[in-house]
């Protein structure tokens, strides 16, 4: 597909006056569909009919995967060749040139903010960190060994409870409140679960902190006075928001939009997405890769597990990707960032069998022809584990960085006039008619 943005950072028209001709094999007849930005309009197809009582042509695409649901100017992804921007930015660039927030500005506002924006938008998530005291009550309600990504997902909903207002999502200014209030309370939420599975108290924000420091705070924080995070830490933990911040039509973007487009408020959307994420396909393969490479244990094992994988017992967790049919671009900057994070708290010791297994995976056929890479999660759970997150809680270190993108996703949404509720058709298959037989005589 043609980019909606031209690299120079202009926006490309790609609008042209061409038509598709079809023919229909059935009745002879040929239509004349318009194509624009590369697409045929599905709706266009439903004039093609063998007589006046058929329904009309639909098009089938389960999992989407030919068919762009919404037209969008935030994020641009070419998976042949391994490009991901942000507004027109490349991925490397605003990670090595940016913090979290600004590109979380960026993914809102559609534009890098300047000094003074990035202090207004900093002050505003800044100040929205604290949740209410009864969010504590609610996380105590949870079981002592409940999965933090569960208890994030449920939370998230409950904050639509304490913000009734938020429904008002055509309101500027409440969307406004509500993302402020989102990307200020996820680490608050995130670290609140974390301490409850283990027990300890929870930390109050610290908003003299960064965004990223703040988050370490609230998780790690035990007896002194005044958190002290470490700054290669924070810094590593910063890019991994900024790497997992937003990309396109993914299956939690599509959940949030989905959720949204019936004008549910945003936190019961979030939630949604949220859970959408949770899965081990999506958000979830992170940890689902530690976890593989503990199953594996040592690098003589390797081979044997790739000849399982390629007998189809099981799959290369943290291979793989829908879009990118060459190396991940995300990936790429977490295996250089995993070398800055190693010096700090020494080498995680499954690196070695993740580099191998990646050496041996892109020489095998299968995974060559199949074109299946090491994307964003394959690296990024030795970087978590070795900061000492908890294995659980990846896809919520995960959710955090992405709460930006979806609320990005949520308000192109909502701006959108040629959006509607998400509904799609099906292609029946089940029983015609037929009568109900008493049940005495089924
Ligand atoms: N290991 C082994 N084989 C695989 C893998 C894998 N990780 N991924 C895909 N394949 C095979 C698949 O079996 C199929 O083979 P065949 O043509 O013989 O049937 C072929 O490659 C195409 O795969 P697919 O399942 O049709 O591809 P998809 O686009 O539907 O799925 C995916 C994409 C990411 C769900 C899949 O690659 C996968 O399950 N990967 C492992 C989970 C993972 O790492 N997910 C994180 C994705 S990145 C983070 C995010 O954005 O969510």
């Amino acid at each position: 597909m043609e980019p909606t943005t031209a690299p120079s950072g202009q926006q490309k028209d790609t609008r042209t006056v061409d038509t598709l001709t079809i023919t229909d094999n059935r009745t002879g007849k040929q239509y004349e569909i318009p194509i624009d930005n590369g697409t045929v309009k599905a709706i266009d197809l439903r004039q093609i009919k063998v007589d006046a009582e058929d329904f009309g042509m639909m098009t089938y695409d389960p999992a989407f995967m030919n068919t762009a649901s919404c037209k969008s100017k935030i994020t641009f992804i070419d998976g042949d060749k391994g490009i991901l921007r942000y507004r027109g930015y490349p991925i490397d660039e605003l990670a090595e040139r940016c913090s979290y927030l600004e590109t979380a500005y960026l993914l809102i506002h559609g534009e890098l903010p300047n000094k003074a924006q990035l202090e207004e938008w900093t002050n505003n998530i800044t100040t929205h960190t604290f949740v209410h005291e009864n969010i504590k009550k609610f996380m105590d309600g949870f079981h002592y060994d409940a999965n933090p990504m569960g208890m994030f997902v449920s939370t998230i909903a409950a904050l639509s409870t304490f913000y009734p207002s938020a429904k008002k999502i055509h309101d500027p200014q409440e969307r406004m409140l509500t993302i402020y209030r989102l990307i200020g309370k996820v680490p608050t939420l995130a670290a609140f679960a974390y301490r409850h599975s283990i027990g300890m108290p929870y930390v109050h924000p610290d908003n003299e902190l960064t965004y990223a420091e703040n988050f370490l705070n609230m998780m790690f924080k035990v007896a002194e006075p005044k958190y002290k995070p470490n700054a290669v830490l924070a810094k590593a933990l910063d890019i991994l928001f900024i790497l997992h911040a937003d990309h396109e039509q993914n299956c939690s973007a599509n959940a949030m939009r989905s959720v949204g487009s019936s004008h549910v408020d945003p936190y019961s959307a979030a939630a949604a997405a949220a859970a959408a994420l949770y899965g081990p396909l999506h958000g979830g393969a992170n940890a689902e890769v530690l976890y593989m490479l503990d199953e594996i244990g040592s690098k003589d094992k390797i081979p044997a597990f790739i000849r399982e994988v390629k007998d189809g017992k099981g799959k290369l967790m943290g291979f793989g990707h829908r879009v990118y049919k060459n190396y991940d671009p995300r990936a790429k900057i977490i295996k250089k960032l995993a070398d800055q994070v190693f010096e700090v708290t020494g080498r995680n010791p499954k690196l070695d069998i993740a580099l191998e297994l990646e050496r041996i995976a892109l020489e095998d056929d299968y995974f060559v022809k199949r074109k299946l890479y090491p994307n964003v999660d394959f690296y990024s759970g030795l970087i978590y584990q070795a900061m000492k997150f908890p294995v659980d809680m990846f896809p919520v270190l995960f959710a955090i960085g992405r709460m930006s993108g979806w609320l990005a996703q949520w308000q192109e949404l909502l701006l959108d006039p040629e959006q509607k509720i998400a509904r799609p058709r099906q292609v029946y298959l089940g029983y015609d008619k037929r009568e109900v037989v008493s049940l005495s005589k089924r």
